[in-house]
């Protein structure tokens, strides 16, 4: 199966994508095929597992994982070739849990892909269209939690999944503030 662990968005930050995207399609010629991420497929990825034989040591090791809450804004965006991404603001939130989740998975022999993290969420895939602007205002929610998802190809569509959650230590971060 192919994995990967993450993190979700709130619903109003989803909502506010799906306004992006509205916004987007707009830009995009007549007869031009864009993949749309769907409003259920949205997510920051923390590592790329890939395919994996069995979930269970893949849970087991993110079980393990020792990260905060933390309040992550949705704000500007950008491409990587024709992929087209939305950013984010968060403190370095999104990097250190990703840090994290590495380091677990590095210590249960579980292989990943290495690549550094650059936060974002992807919002369109072969997206050909003109630069409209970035997200029009920046939403703001909170990530209490990291997700084990699964990756799947049903009938032609990309449906990811969620097998497994951990809530995040949100007292550690209250106590700070
Ligand atoms: P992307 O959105 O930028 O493509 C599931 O494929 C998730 O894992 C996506 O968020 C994808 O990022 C991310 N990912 C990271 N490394 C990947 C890789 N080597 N192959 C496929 N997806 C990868």
């Amino acid at each position: 199966m192919r994995l990967f662990a993450a993190v979700l968005l709130t619903e109003e930050q989803r909502t506010a994508i799906l306004t992006y995207q509205r916004a987007l399609k707009k830009s995009v010629p007549p007869g031009e095929r864009v993949n749309w991420s769907r409003e259920e497929n949205l997510h920051l990825t923390l590592a790329f597992i890939g395919e994996y034989p069995e979930a269970g040591p893949v849970i087991r090791a993110l079980g393990r994982v020792e990260g905060e809450a933390y309040f992550l804004t949705l704000d500007g965006g950008g491409h990587f070739g024709d992929i087209r991404w939305v950013g984010v603001r968060d403190g370095g939130g999104t990097e250190r849990l990703a840090g994290e989740v590495r380091r677990v998975l590095r210590e249960a022999g579980i292989p990943f892909d290495p690549k550094p993290v650059k936060p974002h969420i992807t919002v369109a895939r072969k997206y050909r269209g003109g630069e409209p602007a970035s997200m029009p205002e920046p939403v703001c929610g909170e990530i209490g939690a990291i997700v084990l998802m699964r990756s799947d190809r049903i009938d032609g569509r990309l449906t990811y999944t969620k097998i497994w959650e951990k809530k995040l230590d949100r007292h550690a971060r209250d106590q700070k503030e």
